[in-house]
């Protein structure tokens, strides 16, 4: 059956003192409680290899937020899929809406980025979700059905193993605003029943759907009973120690 997965997007937050220190803490509140899901974190570029010495030995796992589709060359500033996996890097994130709207990151580029990234063995945590009009127009599933088929659908399905899929509706990114949980619900079934159709129900009811978007304690659980929910994306709560770890005690067993 699919893995609950509770993963926290540090975005462009916190030094290197102070990421050591949210992993100290995140690595003491987690030994006290009891949970079963896959915790991850995904600090900023540069605090990557000290987060993967600081986990090592415990049950959380370093992702990064973004990763350069070509494998090596002239392409100043940005990182590849090889240096991540140098450091120890085994997952990422690819497709937030943040590098959509602020870094223009489209479909075909997205679609590059997932090629090379599975080529090189790592698993994606691959974010969408619709804009506020689109949703108020009625047209979100039209929407997310084509940010997945766009760059998902012409994977093979082996390729399904290395992919974790988080639907994070734009509008309630930061916002404060979330998807009610039956909108969640909604949707993540709208999304399992569209790789179960195109890719067989074996990879369907093993595609782990995360939810993100204003994800916080008081209404963790809420969301994550919802049977296609399988964990969360979460920003602004995982970068307190105290709030992930409820949030991630929230998730299902
Ligand atoms: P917030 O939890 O701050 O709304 O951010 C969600 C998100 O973008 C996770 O990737």
């Amino acid at each position: 059956m699919r893995k609950n997965i509770v993963a926290g997007n540090w975005k462009m937050n916190y030094n290197i003192e102070q990421t050591q220190q949210l992993i100290n803490d995140l690595k003491t509140s987690l030994e006290r409680v009891t949970y079963s899901a896959r915790v991850l974190v995904a600090p900023t570029f540069v605090n990557l290899s000290a987060a993967v010495s600081s986990t090592k030995g415990t049950s959380i796992e370093v992702a990064a937020q973004n990763v350069h589709q070509a494998e090596s060359g002239a392409y100043t500033g940005e990182i590849s899929a090889d240096m991540l996996q140098s450091v120890g890097v085994k997952t990422v994130i690819i497709g937030h809406s943040e590098r959509r709207t602020y870094f223009e990151e489209d479909d075909t580029l997205l679609k590059e980025k997932v090629k090379t990234a599975l080529a090189k063995g790592m698993e994606i945590i691959f974010c969408f979700g619709e804009q506020l009009d689109e949703r108020k127009s009625g047209n979100h599933f039209s929407v997310v059905e084509s940010q997945l088929k766009n760059v998902l659908f012409d994977l093979d399905v082996n390729q399904w193993k290395q992919l974790v899929l988080a639907y994070e509706p734009v509008w309630a990114i930061g916002t404060g605003e979330t998807a009610s949980p039956a909108q969640a619900q909604e949707m993540h079934a709208f999304i399992r029943n569209l790789i179960s159709k195109a890719y067989g129900e074996v990879v369907g009811n093993s595609i782990s759907i995360l939810y993100g978007g204003s994800v916080k304690p008081a209404n963790a659980e809420e969301i994550f009973s919802k049977a296609d929910v399988d964990g969360g994306l979460i920003g602004g709560a995982s970068l307190k120690s105290a709030d992930f770890t409820a949030i991630v005690t929230a998730s299902k067993s």
